[in-house]
């Protein structure tokens, strides 16, 4: 899809369709001129409501308010609605205004990109969109707020966050079989090598060689190699150093703590977080960010069988500590534990992790919220204001000093699980804490991404499937450093 800024009135454009947004059922916009025949069409303009006017070739859209995730929700209904037409092209103009923040332009792009993602892969007859053009006019604007040159750079920031977010999409929404973990790093060999980033993938040998025991366990049952894939980002005069890392289950089937069937179904996207630092690492050179981005994936097969890991196992992590092995179905915080301590080997300035790491924080927050974690206060606002400025819904999941009580073992340093049915997204975060070295703390943050990153139905700009979850929020924190 590609976005071109033209600088013509809007009537002027030729076009298969215009789409138009009718904000806060102010039907007295110049740009809204079939209201004649709402009251035929029974289009109130309530917000989210939308309406075609085909004579006219233009396609109402309610929304609330002129704010970017409106907007951003907005353009993916429309070409929801517009995939499912013979429609190549459409135009849609910008709203001239204080509220019509360079943000908004940005989420033009992303939400029509966002918007027009179909899962089809395995799909015989193909639902692709027809849609190629959008042009965007600059009536209306016309330079006085914002520059052309900032529009055009934030229609191509919007469409590379968002080609990102549906690279992520695509590694999470593959089955099992056709996704494992060699074919996790083959695939990040091939974005390396696109993207000019440095390309390290490990194996077993490495794994043995480097004491990552609590990794290796979780890979034992599989007949699949497991991988730790490491990508590095590495500009000139780099100004700071971001690990980000990503729980890479390329199926949970929660191991001899065997999951039930209905739970078991949509795990092939307990890879999710490896998804994410994927996708961001897709464009950390096309955004030009002067930060060195080390991106680490523990890429492994959670399974059953004769040589799997089993409760009661006592593995020992990477720095040393041994964990009690309660449940094989908490394997994510095992693999993270040993890519943790690895990541930390590089002396970053920051570590962020991805992962789909518990139910307990989809109970808590709902399927729609990202749970932040962590020690430091400043980190995890500043990492939940940049999810809420890119459109994805985080909040705070607080430790305190009596969670981490419930991961004593009485027989290893740690236990795998919590001794207590409740502050399960917590008890997690805390036990990965426990591969954090005391002088990195502060610089550390674990985002639990199990609710947002798989939805089995369309919210926001989000298809059915995987939502990407995390992407936009990773990279918009990493601008905001600059
Ligand atoms: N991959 C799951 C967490 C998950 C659940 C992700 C639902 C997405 C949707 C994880 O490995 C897991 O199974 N966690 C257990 C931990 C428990 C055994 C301590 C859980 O959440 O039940
Ligand atoms: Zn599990
Ligand atoms: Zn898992």
């Amino acid at each position: 899809m590609e976005f071109e800024l033209l600088d013509k009135k809007i009537d002027k454009i030729s076009a298969d369709c215009e789409v138009v947004f009718v904000v806060d059922k102010n039907l007295k916009h110049k740009w809204i001129k079939d209201s004649e025949h709402f009251k035929l069409l029974k289009f109130k303009a309530e917000a989210e409501e939308a309406v075609f006017v085909p004579h006219k070739k233009r396609l109402y859209i309610a929304i609330g308010s002129l704010e970017h995730d409106s907007i951003r929700t907005a353009c993916a209904q429309a070409i929801r609605i517009l995939k499912k037409t013979n429609f190549q092209s459409i135009k849609i103009g910008l709203y001239a205004g204080k509220e019509f923040a360079p943000d908004n332009i940005r989420s033009i792009a992303e939400g029509f990109i966002l918007g027009g993602y179909i899962f089809d892969k395995y799909k015989t007859k193909k639902v692709k969109s027809r849609v190629k053009k959008i042009a965007v006019s600059s009536e209306e604007y016309s330079g006085k707020t914002i520059s052309a040159k900032v529009i055009k750079e934030e229609l191509r920031t919007g469409k590379i966050l968002a080609d990102a977010v549906n690279f992520t999409r695509e590694i999470a929404n593959q089955p099992p079989d056709d996704m494992t973990p060699v074919q996790m790093g083959e695939a990040a060999e091939k974005l390396a090598k696109e993207n000019d980033l440095q390309c390290k993938i490990y194996g077993e040998e490495f794994l043995k060689k480097n004491g990552m025991n609590a990794f290796l366990a979780v890979s034992r049952g599989s007949i699949h190699p497991l991988r730790l894939i490491h990508l590095i980002y590495k500009p000139k005069n780099a100004e700071k150093k971001i690990a980000i890392v990503g729980k890479g289950i390329t199926y949970d089937s929660g191991g001899l703590s065997l999951k039930p069937p209905s739970s078991m179904v949509t795990m092939k996207s307990d890879k999710s977080g490896a998804g994410a630092v994927l996708g961001v690492m897709s464009i950390v050179k096309k955004l030009n960010l002067p930060f060195e981005v080390h991106g680490i994936i523990g890429a492994a097969e959670n399974m059953i069988g004769g040589n799997a890991y089993k409760p009661d196992d006592i593995l020992t992590a990477k720095n040393g500590k041994t964990i009690e092995v309660k449940n094989t179905d908490a394997e994510g915080r095992l693999v993270l534990a040993d890519c943790l301590c690895y990541a930390q080997e590089f002396a970053p300035d920051y570590i962020l992790d991805f992962a789909t790491l518990t139910g307990a924080c989809v109970v808590a927050l709902g399927e729609y919220t990202v749970g932040v974690m962590g020690f430091n206060k400043k980190l995890k606002k500043e990492i939940m204001l940049a999810a809420s400025a890119s459109g994805e819904l985080s909040a705070d999941l607080p430790f305190n000093k009596y969670l981490p009580k419930l991961l004593k073992s009485e027989i290893a340093d740690v236990s795998n699980m919590s001794s207590s049915n409740y502050g399960g997204a917590i008890t997690a975060g805390l036990f990965l804490s426990e591969f954090i070295k005391k002088e990195n703390k502060d610089k550390w943050a674990h985002l639990d991404i199990a609710g947002p990153a798989y939805v089995e139905k369309e919210w926001g700009c989000n298809p059915y499937g995987a939502s990407g979850a995390g992407v936009k929020m990773a990279i918009r924190w990493m601008a905001n450093l600059s």
